[in-house]
This record gives C-alpha cells, structure tokens and sequence, in this order.
C-alpha cells in the first residue's frame, strides 16, 4: 500500500523530486529554483521534449550533475486558475502512474500557493494525495507469483508543504473516504465463491468497528417480512441470501432524525438464472454487487469521518443462479408491499431484489431521502457507455443535487425520464407487474420504473451503475477494475445537504 507522508520542504536526498509545471511551460516558484541550481537543466529538457505543462504530463529527467535526487520529474499543473479539488487528485493519480512506470520507490513533490489556483497549498497537497492513494489502489491478493519487478514501484509519495499541520488536517476525511473506496473495491473485486450472501453479510459486521449499526436478516426472517420477489431471486442457489441493514446514527440530536437512506442490489453472481445469460462475458457478473459494494462503502466512509448525520444502508444479497428449485419465466411471486410480481425472465433480477429492499427500507426507516444504487440494466451502457451512470428519480431536488454531486467528485450522472407510459408497460395480465417491458425499448427506464412501484412518497432516486461500476481501463484516479463507483458521490452529497452545521 503507497505512504502518503506531508513534511516541510527541504531538500531532498533519495527517490524523484517532483516540481509542478503550468501551461506554456510556465515555471512554478519550485521548479524555477530548481532549474536555477541545475544549470537550466528544467528549461533545456522541457524545449527539447513535447512536454508543454498541461495537467496530469510529466517529464523525467534522468541522473542530473549536482544534485543528490535520482531524477527529476516535472509535472504538469495546467491553467492553475482551474486547478480545483478534482483536477488535482488527477494529477495526484497521474504522478503515481509516472513514477510506478519509472520504477521509482519513493517521489517527493513540492506544493505551494500559486496565483490564480482556487486553493491554497495545505488543501492542493491534500487533493493531490487523495487523488494519489485512489490511484494507487490494486486488488493483487490471490497473485502468489509475482517478481518484484511486475510489483508497483512506488511505495512511498511526500507531499512538502510549508504548513504541514494544514494540509493533515485537509487530507484527514479525504483518507477515509479513500479507505471506505479500497474497501468497496475490494468487496466488487473478490471472485463469487469467496463472496457470497453469507460470507459479504459477516464483512459488513467489520463495521461495528466504526460505530456503525449492523443487522443481518436470514432466509427466515425475510419470509416472516413477506419478501418474496428478493426470495424468489434466491431460491435457485445453494447459497442463502441475506439482507443486511447498516445505522450510522451521526446526528442524533437533530431536529428531523429521519436518515438518509441507500439501497444497494447486491446480486454477488448473476447467471441470468433459468433465462440463463451466454458463457462469454458471464465473467463480468462478479460485479452485479457493485452498487451494495457502494453503500456499504459510503456507509464506512461517513461513519469514519464522523459525518453529522443520520444515514441507513440496506444491501440485498442474493445469488442468481439456475437449478432444480430455480424459479422459472411465468412464476408469480408475492413482494413485500403486498403486490404480486410476474416473473416474466430470471434475468431481470435486480429490480426483484430492491423490490423488497427498497419497500422494506422507506416503510421501516421512513427516510427523508431514498437512493438505491444497481447494475441493473445492460441497456444503461447503451445509452450511457461508460462516462456517466443512469438517474432516475421521483424528485426534482434530489436529482439535482445528486447530478450536481456528481459533477464535483467527477462521478457523473444523466438524468433519464419517468414517465406513465413507461408504466402502462409493466402491467401484466396475469399478476399486478411484471418484470420485463413488452420489447426491448427503454430497457433502463422500464427498470427503474418497476422499482417506482415499489417507493411510495419518499423523495427516491435510482443509479444504475452498469456501466461505470467496473473499468477495463486505467484513468487518472482509478486503476482498471472495481471503481467503487457512487462512493465519492454520496459521500459528497451528504456533505454537501444532509449533514448538520
Ligand atoms: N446484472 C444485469 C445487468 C448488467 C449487464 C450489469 C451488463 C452489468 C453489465 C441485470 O441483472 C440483467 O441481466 N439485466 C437484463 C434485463 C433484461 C432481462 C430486461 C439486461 O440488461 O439484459
Ligand atoms: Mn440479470
Ligand atoms: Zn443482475
């Protein structure tokens, strides 16, 4: 795992020394001293390379006369009057992908006010190394055989920053969302035979740890509850589901203590069932418990920053698998709102799970606002690829302060409609819904408005995270892989809305 270290500025002695560069090939204060001690080593590389300064490019420059650092690494800053909270923790993220390709061990980067930026140095430093922890993020437990060689390089980034207590104190909530983020990721990364109902409900009770409230709720005590749509999800695989209900109670004497409230889809392996999905690609349902991951996540991340608020996450662990007992196309099932359910295909799952999740949180919890995060829908990636996930909502308010959210953490969001007609395309003619649309048009939207059904008046918004929850390639702050993604954005929003002054 990267150290992250703040300390004042002094020379220093091993590893990279890291000076940031501005659009045009503007020298910043540090890297015009450093050029100034070398000779004008900073200008002549830079004029005989096509580095120009733009944010997250860096240039390396190797086994300079004169001083005792390895290399230098010139990184660019871009216009530093758009250097905000989000461009830094990219170039945070870009420093560490630089110097893990370089094979350095150990990078120290120098961090000062500069004119124009929107923040000082203390919260820049503590941008750059969120950004940089993010980043540095890999999920390698079950590799035994690798060389050191095929290992990260960097072990260890410095931040020097004149006021070092400033800029700890900014990093401080920023590192346990980072934390609640390696967490998240690591839960969506693990293979489905080491993540199952059972075994992700026993993770969630490591959060007690934080404070946090944790209930488990088995097989029998969701029948008791009438939760057959999440049940019958269930029925086709040996492995029990379970639902797990997550208090974080950080705001008990405020005047409304009505919390907060995220629903998580946590299907830890979705075949399709007996409308069982091709073999090619059914890999990628590993990950058909990202938005669970996420809550448990956010969960984690405001109960370790001591959020001041009241905020419930309940996950639906189920795995979708088809066998002798499986429930077939044609079943009808009986949710716990009380509304029967005509499973028209197994593999339209995920809206079954919060279903129940979803009626069983407002009616218990009464929230003030309810979002629910899900890989529900291959169509989201149609429409969306993999730049923004799919909101759906009941509330203009909440959709805008979660897009708006979203825009901050780089998480993005685009707003889909909902809609009557949308609605009439769920009636079933043999139970009160069904699963499925009459044809494969508005695949996401007829999801989300199956899980309407099942929201009464709360304020509710649905994300449907299909196509952001993994990515098969690196960018600035998140490795290929698990991206944990809703994590940051809920965080953000709660920070932003629900917590107390
Ligand atoms: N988990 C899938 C959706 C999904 C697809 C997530 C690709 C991530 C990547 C979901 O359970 C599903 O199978 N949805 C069906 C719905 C259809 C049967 C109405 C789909 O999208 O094909
Ligand atoms: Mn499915
Ligand atoms: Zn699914």
């Amino acid at each position: 795992m990267l150290k992250i270290g703040f300390s004042k500025p002094e020379p220093a002695n091993t590893g990279t020394l890291v000076v940031a560069v501005l659009d045009d090939r503007r020298l910043t204060p540090a890297a015009q001293a450093l050029d100034k001690k070398t000779g004008g080593v900073v200008t002549r590389a830079m004029s005989t390379s096509r580095f120009k300064g733009r944010k997250e490019e860096t240039l390396e420059i190797l086994a300079v006369k004169g001083i005792p650092v390895a290399r230098i690494m010139l990184l660019g800053f871009g216009k530093p009057e758009q250097l905000d909270a989000l461009r830094l923790q990219g170039i945070g993220g870009a420093l560490v992908a630089a110097l893990n390709r370089s094979g350095e061990a150990v990078g120290h980067l120098q961090i000062e006010t500069l004119t124009g930026a929107p923040l000082a140095a203390p919260d820049m430093a503590a941008h750059i190394a969120y950004g940089a922890r993010l980043r540095a993020y890999r999920f390698d437990k079950y590799r035994t055989r690798e060389k050191e060689e095929q290992k990260p390089s960097l072990k260890a980034l410095n931040l020097l920053v004149t006021d070092v207590a400033a800029a700890r104190k900014s990093f401080a909530p920023l590192d346990r969302v980072a934390d609640a983020i390696y967490l998240a990721r690591d839960i969506i990364s693990e293979p489905p035979n080491v993540i199952y109902p059972e075994s992700l409900a026993e993770r969630c009770k490591r959060l007690t740890a934080f404070g946090i409230k944790v209930e488990v709720l088995d097989e029998k005590q969701m029948a008791k509850l009438g939760m057959g749509a999440l049940l019958g999800v269930a029925q086709g695989s040996v492995k029990a589901p379970r639902m797990v209900v997550m208090r974080w109670d950080g705001a008990p004497r405020a005047k409304d203590k009505r919390p907060i409230a995220f629903c998580g889809k946590g299907v830890t392996f979705d075949t399709g069932g007996i409308s069982i999905k091709p073999a090619a690609g059914m890999e990628d349902m590993k990950w058909d418990m990202a938005g669970a991951g996420a809550v448990i996540g956010v969960m984690q991340a405001l109960a370790a920053r001591r959020a001041k608020v009241n905020a419930v996450g309940v996950v639906g662990l189920v795995e979708n698998m088809p066998d002798g007992n499986a429930q077939r196309p044609s079943d009808i099932v009986k949710s716990m709102s009380g509304r029967t359910i005509e499973v028209l295909n197994t593999d339209a799952e995920g809206r079954l799970v919060l279903a129940d999740v979803c009626w069983y949180t407002q009616d218990r919890f009464k929230p003030k606002a309810m979002i629910d995060l899900a890989t529900l829908t291959g169509a989201i990636i149609v429409a969306l690829g993999h730049e923004y996930a799919g909101v759906f909502s009941n509330n203009d308010d909440l959709s805008s302060r979660l897009i708006a959210a979203g825009a901050t953490t780089g998480e993005q969001l685009w707003r889909f409609p909902l809609g009557e007609a949308f609605d009439r395309d769920i009636d079933s003619d043999a139970a009160d819904v069904k699963n499925i649309g009459s044809n494969r048009a508005a695949g996401s939207i007829i999801g989300a408005q199956f899980i309407h059904r099942f929201v009464n008046d709360v304020p509710w918004a649905h994300l449907d995270i299909a196509g952001v929850a993994w990515s098969k390639k690196d960018s600035a702050i998140t490795p290929k892989g698990a991206t944990a993604f809703g994590v940051r954005l809920l965080d953000r929003l709660v920070a932003a809305h629900y917590e107390e002054e």
